[in-house]
């Protein structure tokens, strides 16, 4: 009497479907395995470098007081958002950030002020403020002159019209040459 427990011996070719669907199933779970782990490893190093903005240095120089004649220089907004200005008194430097949202406003020489194009905030070449919704003055930046000769910007150091800082000696710097 024949073994019930014992299966037939395989037919040739009988039973090959199963296997390739076998390393199928098996090939494609390790490709799952892998792709998880390259997401998890490129998760991580992505970790270990952050997305870092580097913010221009708050304290620079900008040459020499002899080198800005009498008005609103633009020299150094674009890197470091400041006017370097001159009066009859000194030199003074202003914050290129409306008051308003923080918008960077424009000079406009030929109407010599500074216009916020973002609500039309209007400010004298002194940065005090009289159009538009802007509630206060710009603020101005520590300047003084550094050992070399040169002008010494602090944009750490901010004055407030509204505060009476203006008159701070350390917010403007007297030069009449
Ligand atoms: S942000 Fe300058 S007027 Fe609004």
């Amino acid at each position: 009497m024949a073994d019930a427990a014992v299966p037939p011996p395989a037919k040739p070719g009988e039973g090959e479907g199963v296997d390739r669907r076998g390393a199928l199933i098996l090939s494609l779970g390790w490709a799952g395995f892998i792709g998880a782990t390259a997401a998890s490893l490129a998760g991580t190093v992505r970790f270990l470098f952050p997305n870092v903005t580097f913010e221009p240095p708050q304290q620079f120089k900008v040459g020499f007081p002899s080198s800005f004649s009498r008005g609103v220089s633009e020299r150094y907004k674009s890197e470091y958002g400041v006017w370097v200005c001159r009066n009859d008194d000194g030199i003074y430097c202003l914050i290129s950030v409306c008051t308003h949202l923080g918008c960077t406003p424009n000079w406009l020489a030929g109407e010599d002020k500074f216009k916020c194009p973002c609500h039309g905030s209007g400010f004298y070449s002194s940065g005090v403020n009289f159009e538009g919704p802007a509630p206060r003055p710009l603020e101005r930046a520590a300047i003084k002159i550094d050992d070399d000769g040169q002008l010494l910007v602090d944009k750490n150091h901010k004055f407030l019209y509204e505060a009476g800082q203006w008159d701070d000696p350390a917010s403007f710097v007297t030069f009449t040459g």
